[in-house]
């Protein structure tokens, strides 16, 4: 049973530290590159600068750009270069968050309170997106009572504008396009969505956490990128993650609205608090200065020069990866990704299993489903590796191209079983039930 207090005795510094270091030797060693997940690898030396900026300013509290100016200062800079990035002039205006998901969260919460004052005979919000869209977007809206309206994507995996323009109504206050898609990296037609919204007083958000800090740098090396930013009229806000391609410390993300006649609407401020007058910009109160330091100190170090490198290697990458996945028998690559991320699927092969296969070998790829399909962000650290991986990938899907379904391990089946469950509330419950059972205090 854990005990439910302090340690009694101050614990001494090399003990508190070699504890840390040891619990965190059973985590996955991402440093090997051998994960297409949830890491973004751009090398030590990248890092390094990284950390060394974050250390500066970690104890350092952004909610008083008074007391911490240099923050402020750091997180205007930082927005200014993503607006540039991102098809901005010197009216966009933005903010710096946590994360994706925060900044996806002030999407919906500013779009709901414009639509109060420019939309008011609107009687239940509603937004209409992709189920290819991230589910940040569906969380957001159930904290801020909107109705999502999820429609099918296209056999080409990109959202099916027609399909979306017919869920159009006069509650429709929102439209989501994402550049690129998590789960097959694909960018949705977001002209075409660009010219509903404005016929329509829509507001449109272009989800590009993942896409944002990579697109501009493929599209500048010559690949064939479709617009997808400010450039596009209809377009009113873009969240862009620098703790993802921009290669920031995690807890970095960005929230760019057109103008700041839009922003004005995702601020709080509330004036009768005996501590003084309070406001804040979005949604966390204490601002934790590290990772604002941490990405301006990256994009400064990288410049437009670094970051070319690190798309140049991770295309490259993408495209070796790729070729390789469509020439191993029974495998294929889902759709005609536009970047830096992918999946792999198969009509043949359990690819449940294949992921299995692959972990033995050391590999760790996240399972997906609707199609079941594996899922591979790739980091400009991956170049080192793609031999090895293709190698691998071949001889495991050699090894369980027969397998039955008796020697699949219980992750595998857990996931078919979750993908064809056909009420999907039963796979959200369960869900819920391994979360709350996860993090039990026993
Ligand atoms: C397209 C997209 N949007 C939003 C998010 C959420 O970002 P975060 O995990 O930083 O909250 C992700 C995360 O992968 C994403 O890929």
């Amino acid at each position: 049973m854990r005990e439910l207090k302090l340690p009694h005795k101050s614990m001494s510094r090399e003990a508190v530290l070699s504890k840390l270091k040891s619990m965190k030797s059973e985590d996955v060693d991402w440093q090997s590159g051998r994960m297409f997940s949830l890491i973004y690898n751009a090398g030590e030396e990248i890092r390094d600068i990284t950390r060394e900026a974050f250390n500066i300013y970690f104890m350092e509290n952004g909610l008083s750009p008074f007391a911490f100016a240099s923050l402020k200062k750091l997180e205007t800079e930082v927005i200014a270069m993503t607006a540039g990035l991102l098809g901005g002039d010197t009216e966009t205006a933005g903010s710096f968050t946590c994360g994706g998901t925060e900044s996806i969260l002030m999407a919906v919460k500013t779009a709901r309170d414009w639509a109060q004052v420019e939309r008011p005979n609107v009687r239940g919000p509603e937004m209409i997106k992709a189920v290819t869209a991230h589910p940040a977007w569906d969380k957001s809206a159930h904290y801020l009572g909107l109705k999502v309206v999820a429609v099918p994507a296209g056999p080409d995996f990109r959202a099916d504008v027609a399909a979306m323009s017919k869920c159009v109504n006069e509650n429709t206050i929102m439209m989501i396009g994402s550049a690129m898609t998590y789960p097959h990296g694909m960018v949705d037609p977001i002209e075409e969505l660009g010219k509903i919204a404005a016929e329509n007083n829509i507001w449109l958000h272009i989800d590009s956490c993942l896409g944002g800090m990579i697109l501009p740098f493929v599209k500048k090396l010559g690949y064939e990128v479709p617009a997808f930013d400010f450039s596009v009229p209809g377009v009113t806000s873009i969240s862009a993650d620098l703790h993802k391609y921009g290669f920031a410390a995690k807890g970095a993300s960005t929230i760019l609205y057109r103008n700041s006649e839009y922003r004005r609407h995702q601020y709080f401020a509330y004036a009768d608090f005996p501590g003084g007058v309070y406001a804040t910009s979005t949604l966390t109160g204490a601002r934790p200065g590290g990772p604002i330091a941490a990405a301006w100190a990256v994009m400064n170090y990288l410049g437009e020069e670094g970051y070319l490198r690190l798309a140049k290697a991770a295309m490259e990458t993408t495209r070796q990866l790729m070729d390789g996945v469509n020439s191993i028998p029974k495998l294929r690559v889902l759709g005609k990704p536009v970047a830096t991320v992918f999946a792999i699927a198969s009509d043949e092969i359990n690819v449940y299993a294949l992921s299995d296969a692959l972990k033995q070998r050391g590999w760790l790829l996240e399972k997906q489903h609707l199609p079941a399909s594996l899922h591979l962000t790739v980091s400009p650290f991956h170049a080192q590796l793609a031999d090895r991986f293709l190698a691998d990938l071949a001889a495991c899907a050699k090894e369980v191209e027969n397998i039955d379904s008796s020697s699949l391990s219980d992750e595998a089946v857990m996931y078919g079983m979750m993908a064809s469950l056909p009420d999907r509330s039963t796979a959200r419950d369960f869900a819920v039930d391994y979360l709350n059972n996860l993090y039990r205090l026993e």
